[in-house]
């Protein structure tokens, strides 16, 4: 197979950035080079040292003057919520009974859990998000629907089939036992087939009775590696139903607790509404907290203290996602953009180096992979977004007053979305038609 060569700016996070002035937690190169091979990273780095190394057999595409930056991931999404977003509800509750759980049903059918596949990830790879965690619906064949897709695309996908048993329309209900039956066949079917990778979702307490937590219990001591989502703390009223239906916890985190589900490869969505004792059993667990700041704003949920949880004497480990269809947008740099207006409202400070760290090896991080995607080292999967600052007239006008990589990237976060996206590589093949 020849050998790809992709020249441009590059910006690669080696960890998390202490301030803006941080420049030893990213490599920058003004003129560098990614050379890509069987899906993998070869080597990356100034242009004519990675254009020595790459020898005669190759194909070099020249992005000059864009941005070479990791493939974007995104830590929760909802697969099946393609055609839910913007529906007009009041909160939460009823904007899953009114819209989404309806929708959802519809995933019963192969024939149109395909074709939102195929939307799902045109959609994804357009905005430059090479990985994300996406939710299923109840349905096995809807998870099967979406590995294939994935396995077709080769992309690095995390996914599980929800497990919902009560608490929502009959064609939405699995039992125990097929909710654990199934996961499993997923497991088999799909995990580590490709990149892919099946993640254990009970979709969240108000959903699954006792009985099917102990399932979801039972998957996650069989499958210690396997990662688990599922929801906590979105919004007051959720969080009192789930008291009403889990009377013997002490609060929200304690009923996931209870059935083993925190740890290090457990993903909490939203997770707003914390007291002090859950903040800590998440951090001691290594639990993550994934911050949805596009559906938290426009489901009324709140505001979610990602600063805060992070400077705490026991700190929580965070992520960013779109939480499509709760959230507005595909893209992660509008998701940033409205993560720093969060902050804002909060009296905090976001600053865009760590923005653009928690879009890459931040998530990656999160996810317990950042051996294998989220920065542009050697060795790693060839996962790449080309950005341009200038993608629109607007932008180009800004752009004229930039003068420093932070400020072209609290630009591209402010003004930018899918048309900044260049082009988007999946293990070294540029995906766009
Ligand atoms: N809680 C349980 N299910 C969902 C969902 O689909 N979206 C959001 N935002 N919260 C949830
Ligand atoms: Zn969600």
């Amino acid at each position: 197979m020849t050998k790809t060569l992709v020249r441009g700016r590059l910006l690669s996070f080696r960890r998390a950035p202490l301030g803006l002035d941080d420049c030893d937690s990213y490599l920058y190169e003004s003129d560098g080079a990614v050379l890509m091979e069987n899906g993998l990273i070869l080597a990356s780095g100034a242009y004519d040292a990675v254009k020595a190394e790459a020898g005669e057999a190759v194909n070099e595409i020249d992005h000059r003057p864009h941005l070479i930056l990791p493939g974007f991931i995104d830590c929760h999404v909802h697969f099946p919520q393609m055609q839910v977003i913007g529906s007009y509800a009041a909160n939460l509750l009823e904007w899953l009974n009114t819209y989404t759980f309806p929708e959802e049903c519809r995933f019963v059918e192969t024939a149109h859990a395909e074709r939102i596949a195929r939307h799902f990830f045109d959609e994804f790879l357009r905005q430059g998000t090479t990985t994300a965690v996406a939710y299923c619906s109840v349905h096995k064949t809807s998870a099967d629907a979406f590995f294939a897709e994935s396995a077709r695309r080769g992309t690095r996908m995390i996914a599980g089939k929800v497990m919902m048993d009560r608490n929502a329309p009959q064609g939405l209900l699995d039992t125990p036992q097929s909710g654990y039956d199934e996961t499993k066949e997923l497991i088999e079917s799909w995990h580590g087939r490709g990149r892919n990778m099946v993640a254990i979702t009970p979709r969240f307490a108000i959903t699954s009775t006792p009985e099917q937590m102990e399932r979801a219990q039972a998957l996650a001591y069989e499958y210690p590696d396997l990662h688990i989502q599922t929801h906590l703390s979105e919004n007051r009223e959720e969080i009192d139903f789930t008291a009403s239906l889990y009377p013997e916890s002490i609060d929200y985190t304690d009923v996931y607790a209870r059935y083993g589900l925190l740890g290090a490869k457990t993903l909490f969505g939203h997770a707003i509404h914390l007291s002090a004792r859950e903040a800590d059993a998440l951090s001691e667990t290594g639990s993550v907290a994934v911050h949805c700041p596009t559906s938290n704003l426009f489901l009324g949920s709140g505001l979610f203290p990602l600063k805060a949880i992070q400077r705490r004497e026991k700190p929580v480990r965070v992520a960013l996602a779109t939480d499509i269809g709760g959230g507005t947008s595909y893209s992660m740099l509008k998701t940033l953009d409205e993560a720093y207006k969060i902050q804002q409202l909060l009296g905090e400070r976001l600053n865009p180096l760590e923005s653009f760290y928690h879009m890459t090896l931040g998530n990656a991080e999160a996810l317990s992979l950042s051996d294998r995607i989220g920065t542009l080292e050697a060795g790693t999967e060839a996962d790449l977004v080309v950005l341009n600052a200038a993608a629109t007239p607007a932008m180009a006008l800004k752009m004229e007053a930039v003068n420093s990589l932070t400020e072209e990237l609290f630009l591209m976060q402010t003004l930018g979305d899918d048309r900044s996206v260049v082009e988007t590589y999946v293990a070294g093949v540029a995906s766009k038609p």
